[in-house]
């Protein structure tokens, strides 16, 4: 077995080669640097970073394999974030599509892609929760959900790793190792500052932060990377009780894990370690296996493990992991990972990844789909209509900009000889507020029968250290939006951009919004067929989006106050009235902005409607071990085909910790004809309805739930439950 062949090697592993094992590398450059090279067959180093060029890459395995004693194959990580050569929708965009299976299918392609230049291991899936569009880095989650994040964690680690089930059981993986980071809680990053500390109950760790890493570990993905921040006061890289309690103990986690990049030594600089040495005793101590970018193991481990402040069953056990993970993702192998896939057909799932991830957040007077036979003249206008770099998105390392189709190219070739599509930039997607483009941009909206005004954020405002302050469209960009708006044509926004925007001001000039976020290679069509409605718009929102930056962190499933903001607040603010009659008055709200989102987590629009009938339960009253059924009808009203996400939400009415207003439990992507019904089945077990309290253990309340099903997260909890008992199952306990 691995088990044994691992067990094998590690006994003829020297302590220095053993600790090799435990440094990754980077080089780069095209050629393999003689001092690498020489490290490889000294067996000084177990992973090295994929650098771009195949050709060192090759080398370095081969130097690795042939020249050094033990003849260890290497590690090659790269991030494979969201796509490779094929460059799907940023992960937020991904979440948006609600649709697993196809995330898993980009996945995949993205794996593949990667292996076929040598790339082994990916830094993906970023899986941190992330309630605060400051961040930068929430363009590479998967959104604010824990639910939702599970359900995509598991397929993008299904995906990228591609498990094979052998005639004997075992498993074998025709992908890439995955993995899960920032473990854990990065995403809570205090004022959606980059690298700032979070601070979290740990009822809430286990409730919200922790579930997609858990999944991750069910899809048996084989690594984890710590963040870079402090939880707790704890920096992740030296957090004991996370990586060795938890994750290894508790979860049974058997694949390695290895710091971000220098987070080792960055110990030093939050003040938690005094030296290089201690960086490393703490590490090694709270269970790291691997040290990326930094070269404290290197140092000081040979020394630390001799005076006997680290074991060496500690090391043994790092790099017992570490060769488990070669043997399943690193020993050569000579097939092509691409051989039965066109790039047409990686195209293909790019666009419909593409497509499912636009969410339309405004229709007035159903300016969307484009009525084509009455169009002359179309401007596409604004700076992201023709912007491939920026349409590829953030954390993009292996995507080229000449193979994206942007929205520009896509309007001309769909909207073919007989329309005419006139252009103009207008201004930058930067930062930068000049209007100078503006002139063009209006002569192009003046004389067209409608304006796509294509806008939103640079590839480069969104991602790592990428955090903003402020969240309206950047630079001169509102004002391009007003003054197209006044020119009196109809105006389609299309929004690409790496997080929720606060585009309330322009929704409201607009007649449609679609929210596209950065798309991918094959944004353009996809955007393209969903303006002349070729398709219907079906991707849901995945974070809430603000209405201003001061409402920041903002997220559906939030725990209750015991003065929670009345709706009909909302209609005094912006009044001008601070003077709140008294039943309103000492609420828990802004007294200049309404407490409520601009869109709710789970929202979008389609080009048909559907009605949801009451949900029907299977039983009024379960007991701990049972399953309680959903049964719910749902109807294409209108006189499109369209693809619906129904939505199940539950609300636990009183436990001995204040829960959240509602949470998601349920979701399904289904596709109705017009005038088709489908009764949607859910159901709920008592697992479900368990929480983790503040000793981090699972617990059941007896009580009342309020349950409901529709079409985004403000839905009525329409039906009430009642769970009797409080019997935890074993699995619920081992979570
Ligand atoms: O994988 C990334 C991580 O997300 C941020 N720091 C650098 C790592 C390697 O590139």
């Amino acid at each position: 077995t691995i088990d044994e062949i691992a067990q094998r090697v590690l006994d003829a592993m020297s302590l220095r080669e053993k600790i090799g094992q435990m440094c990754q590398v980077s080089s780069f450059g095209t050629d393999l640097p003689k001092e690498v090279a020489d490290d490889l067959r000294g067996g000084r180093i177990g992973s090295l970073f994929y650098t771009g060029t195949p050709e060192q890459t090759r080398e370095a395995k081969r130097v690795a394999m042939e020249e050094s004693r033990l003849g260890l194959p290497l590690l090659t990580p790269r991030d494979v974030i969201h796509g490779f050569e094929t460059v799907f929708p940023i992960p937020l965009g991904q979440a948006a599509s609600w649709n697993p299976e196809l995330i898993e299918a980009a996945s995949a392609i993205a794996a593949d892609e990667a292996r076929a230049q040598g790339v082994n291991w990916t830094f993906a899936p970023m899986l941190d929760i992330s309630r605060d569009a400051r961040w930068g880095r929430i363009a590479e989650s998967v959104g604010e959900d824990p639910l939702l994040a599970s359900a995509i964690s598991k397929a993008m680690v299904r995906g990228f790793q591609q498990p094979v089930e052998n005639a004997d059981g075992t498993v074998a993986y025709e992908g890439i190792a995955a993995c899960a980071k920032h473990f854990a809680a990065y995403g809570l990053t205090e004022g959606g500052r980059d690298y700032n500390r979070a601070e979290v109950s740990i009822s809430e760790l286990h409730n919200a932060i922790l579930p997609p890493f858990r999944a991750a570990t069910e899809a048996a993905c084989a690594t984890f990377m710590t963040g870079f921040s402090a939880v707790n006061g704890v920096p992740v890289t030296g957090h004991r009780e996370l990586i060795t309690d938890l994750l290894k103990g508790r979860w049974d986690f058997e694949g390695l894990v290895v710091s971000d990049w220098t987070s080792v030594i960055e110990m030093i600089e939050h003040g938690y370690a005094a030296d290089r040495r201690e960086a490393a005793r703490l590490a090694v101590s709270a269970g790291l296996d691997m040290e990326m970018a930094s070269t404290t193991f290197r140092e000081n481990l040979v020394d630390l493990v001799e005076s006997g402040e680290i074991e060496e069953s500690q090391i043994d056990d790092a790099v017992l992991r570490i060769i488990r993970v070669k043997l399943q993702f690193a020993m050569p192998r000579d097939d092509d990972p691409l051989a039965d896939q066109t790039i047409e057909s990686r195209r293909e799932v790019a666009k419909r990844l593409a497509q499912q991830s636009c969410v339309l957040l405004k229709n007035d007077g159903v300016a969307l789909p484009l009525k084509t036979d009455k169009l002359k003249r179309v401007a596409v206008i604004g700076p992201l209509a023709d912007a491939a770099r920026d349409q590829l998105g953030c954390w993009m390392l292996d995507g080229k900009p000449e193979d994206a189709v942007t929205l520009l190219s896509a309007m001309k070739e769909t909207l073919g000889d007989g329309i005419e599509v006139v252009h103009a930039a207008g201004s930058e997607s930067s930062i930068d507020d000049s209007t100078k483009g503006f002139d063009g941009a209006l002569d192009a909206a003046e004389g067209a029968d409608v304006a796509i005004v294509c806008v939103g954020e640079g590839w480069m405002l969104s991602g790592e250290a990428r955090s903003r302050a402020d969240l309206h469209l950047p630079g001169s960009q509102r004002a391009l939006v007003q003054a197209i708006a006044e020119t009196g044509t109809p105006v389609v926004l299309v929004v690409m951009a790496g997080r929720p925007l606060t585009i309330g001001a322009e929704a409201e000039l607009a007649d449609a919004v679609l929210y596209a976020w950065h798309p991918g290679t094959m944004g353009g069509p996809a955007i393209a067929e969903l303006l002349v409605g070729d398709e219907s718009p079906s991707g849901k929102l995945p974070a809430t989006f603000p209405k201003q930056v001061g409402q920041c962190p903002l997220y559906y499933n939030h725990p209750n106050t015991g003065r929670p903001a009345l709706p009909e607040t909302k209609a005094l603010i912006g009044s001008g009235r601070a003077d709140f009659p008294e039943d309103q008055k000492y609420r828990s709200h802004y007294i200049d902005v309404d407490p409520f989102p601009l869109y709710p987590f789970g929202f979008g629009l389609s080009y048909t409607s559907f009605r949801y009938d009451s949900p029907e339960l299977t039983t009024d009253s379960i007991k701990p071990g049972q399953t309680i059924g959903v049964r719910v009808r749902l109807t294409n009203t209108g006189d499109v085909a369209a693809d619906e996400v129904a939505q199940l939400y539950v609300q636990d009415v009183a436990a001995s910790l204040v829960r959240p207003v509602r949470e998601l439990k349920g979701f399904r992507r289904v596709r109705l004809e017009p005038g088709e019904s489908q009764v949607l089945e859910f159901a709920l077990s008592t697992d479900d309805l368990a929480y983790y309290d503040n000793r981090g253990e699972v617990v059941l309340e007896p009580g009342e739930f309020r349950l409901g099903v529709g079409g985004d997260s403000t839905v009525s909890l329409s039906e009430t439950f009642t769970l009797r008992g409080s019997e935890v199952t074993d699995e619920a306990k081992r979570s």
